[in-house]
């Protein structure tokens, strides 16, 4: 029996991680760290929530006590640090959280890890390993040619992959400087069950059954490269597995996509299957996003090569396996939807002039 420690894992990704590990092996154990801010919903979890192999913790990452803890009441063999303020447009009214997060908390981790890991001078527990889930966002931005390896040198841009970049710096101190047994890996855009609807698809979704208008920031021609995020799993599960130490793993299907066609392709999907009075007349061109990047995407042959990983759902299902979902969840949509994200909704896209 392995032990994971997976913080975050009442998020987006992390509850989608947390699902795939237990359903898909019977001798993994998981206890999931998770602070519950407005991104954590433990409904996420209600399919394992009575798993014996499974249990929750509400906690910080920041929090030295709190991790220390359960470094002492637990055999931890792998660490999947997942917990991380994540949303681009509130590091840029808010970056304080970020750091405080994304930096500090990554460094609270690592050193609990260490302290409860350790067995000699740079001697850790057999086995063990501590993996850091970060973003093709620490990467900057492309042109119109070429892709991220991960040799490309870190160029952030927002307040958010700043505190990513910083977050990877410190992994990777680890591993250099105590030959702490680390892993990072670095995905592109990911879609799927349980996306908080501050992100594009789940938020164009809602406003499209809403019949409120369409937010694209700037001209929509921005690239995203977008993954199912059961592909990004099972990535993030073989890294564990079989990643070399020490090494940065990205992770990507080629799915570039520009923000409109995104857009276009939901108001398509609701229009032939739930209302066919929504339309592309439903699009509003907004004030941009501040230092917005215009194109990611991931070279992903590193991992392919020495793990062979591959995405095995690909944009044109995903997108329709991923709205079908919201609509056949409409109660988790509604209650997601309802109260404080009224509120943020409102100030977010109130400040933001039509083009
Ligand atoms: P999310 O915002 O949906 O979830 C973040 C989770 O972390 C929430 O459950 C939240 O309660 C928890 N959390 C926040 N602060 C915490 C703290 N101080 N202590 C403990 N828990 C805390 O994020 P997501 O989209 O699932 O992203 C998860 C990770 O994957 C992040 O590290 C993000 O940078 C990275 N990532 C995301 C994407 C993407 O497309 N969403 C792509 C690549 C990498
Ligand atoms: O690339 C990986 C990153 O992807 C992750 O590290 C981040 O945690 C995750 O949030 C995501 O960042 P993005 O900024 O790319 O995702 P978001 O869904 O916020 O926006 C996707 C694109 O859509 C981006 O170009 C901005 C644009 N957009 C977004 C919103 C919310 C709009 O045009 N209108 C909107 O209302």
């Amino acid at each position: 029996m392995k032990t994971y420690l997976v913080t975050g894992g009442a998020g987006f990704i992390g509850s989608n991680f947390v699902i795939y590990m237990l359903n898909k092996y019977d001798d993994v154990k998981i206890i999931n760290v998770d602070k519950l801010t407005y991104a954590g919903n433990l409904e996420n979890l209600k399919s394992v929530e009575n798993n014996p192999r499974y249990s929750f913790v509400q906690a910080d990452i920041c929090d030295r006590e709190a991790i220390s803890k359960i470094f002492a009441e637990n055999d931890i063999d792998y660490v999947v640090n997942f917990a991380a303020e994540s949303h681009v447009d509130r590091s840029i009214t808010n970056p304080e959280i970020f750091v405080k997060t994304n930096v500090e908390g990554t460094v609270n981790m690592l050193q609990c890890a260490k302290v409860a890991w350790t067995i000699g001078d740079d001697q850790y527990k057999e086995g063990v390993k501590y993996l850091q889930v970060s973003t093709d966002e620490v990467y900057g931005s492309l042109g119109e040619t070429g892709y991220f390896m991960e040799t490309t040198p870190l160029d952030p841009h927002s307040p958010y992959s700043s505190s990513k970049a910083a977050a990877d710096f410190f992994v990777k101190a680890f591993g250099d400087t105590y030959k702490f047994p680390i892993n990072i890996t670095r995905c592109s855009n990911n879609y799927g069950p349980f996306q908080f609807p501050e992100k594009l698809i789940p938020l164009i979704m809602n406003n499209t059954l809403q019949h409120k208008d369409l937010p694209v920031y700037g001209d929509g021609m921005q690239i995203r490269d977008w993954l199912y995020v059961e592909d990004h799993c099972k990535a993030i599960d073989m890294v564990i597995r079989g990643g070399r130490l020490g090494e940065v793993y990205n992770v990507g299907g080629h799915n570039e996509k520009p923000n409109i066609f995104i857009v276009k392709s939901i108001i398509e999907y609701i229009k032939e299957n739930v209302d066919e009075t929504v339309g592309e007349h439903m699009i509003k061109h907004v004030t941009d996003r501040k230092g917005h990047d215009r194109r990611y995407g991931i070279d992903p042959q590193k991992i392919k090569d020495e793990l062979g990983w591959y995405p095995e759902t690909c944009f044109e299902v995903g997108i329709k396996k991923t709205l079908k979902w919201y609509l056949d969840n409409k109660e988790w949509f509604e209650n997601v939807t309802s109260g404080a994200y009224q509120k943020y909704y409102d100030n977010m896209y109130s400040g933001k002039q039509e083009l």
